[in-house]
C-alpha cells in the first residue's frame, strides 16, 4: 500500500453513494444503512481512503461477537477458557470498489480489522467472518483464515500473534 491511502473511521462527511464493489447488497448497505447502524451501535465502519482523490476505496464492518466453543477447532479450544459461547470480533462486510482492485487494500483492510480488534480492550481472541461465497472463503483463506464450525464458509483468524493491549 502507498501513501496515498489513509484509514479512518467512518464520518457522515464522506461521500457514500459513489461507492461501487459490484455487489449490490454492499454497494446499498454502503450509502443506506451503514451511518444508522453506527449511529446505533450494532457496528462500527473503516474507510480506506484515497486522500488524493478525497474516495473512499474500501470499507469494513467490525462488531463484538460470540461464537459457541463448541464449534472452534481443537487446538484453539484448548487455549481458551470453558465457557458456552466464546468472545469474538465479527467482520461483518468488507469490500473494495472496482475501481481499486487488486493493490492490495482487501489485505490491507483485514489486518487493519485484526490489529483494531486487537488493541480494542475488549477481550477478543480472534476475528470471525461468514464470507457470502466462494471466491470471497478463497480470499480469507489466502490471508490465514481458517474454516471453522458447521457452516461452510465460517471463518476464522486467531488474535495470538497480532499486537495489541493486554
Ligand atoms: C475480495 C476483495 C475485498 C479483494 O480486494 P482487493 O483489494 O482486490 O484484494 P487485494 O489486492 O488486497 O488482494 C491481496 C491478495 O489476495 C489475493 N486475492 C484477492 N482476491 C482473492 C480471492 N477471491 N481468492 C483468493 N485470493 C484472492 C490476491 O491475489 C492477493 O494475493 P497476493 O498478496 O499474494 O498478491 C474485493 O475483490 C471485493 O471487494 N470483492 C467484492 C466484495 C467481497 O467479495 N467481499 C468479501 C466479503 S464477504
Amino acid at each position: 500500500m502507498t501513501a496515498a491511502y489513509a484509514f479512518a473511521i467512518l464520518g457522515p462527511e464522506r461521500d457514500r453513494k459513489a461507492f461501487s464493489c459490484g455487489v449490490a447488497a454492499l454497494d446499498r448497505y454502503f450509502p443506506e444503512q451503514v451511518i444508522q447502524d453506527v449511529r446505533r451501535r450494532a457496528t462500527a465502519c473503516y474507510v480506506v481512503l484515497d486522500t488524493a482523490a478525497g474516495r473512499v476505496a474500501g470499507y469494513y464492518t467490525l462488531a463484538a461477537s460470540g461464537v459457541p466453543l463448541c464449534e472452534m477447532p481443537g487446538a484453539l479450544a484448548r487455549k481458551l477458557p470453558r465457557y458456552p459461547v466464546v468472545p469474538v470480533a465479527r467482520l461483518g462486510r468488507l469490500a473494495v470498489d472496482t475501481a481499486y482492485r487488486g493493490r492490495q487494500l482487501g489485505g490491507a483492510m483485514l489486518w487493519d480489522a485484526a490489529a483494531r480488534a486487537a488493541r480494542s480492550g475488549l477481550g477478543v481472541f480472534a476475528l470471525v467472518v461468514d464470507a457470502k461465497d466462494d471466491p470471497a472463503k478463497a480470499f480469507y483463506v489466502h490471508h490465514g483464515f481458517a474454516t471453522f464450525g458447521s457452516a461452510p464458509r465460517q471463518l476464522i483468524l486467531s488474535l495470538a500473534n497480532v499486537p495489541g493491549e493486554r
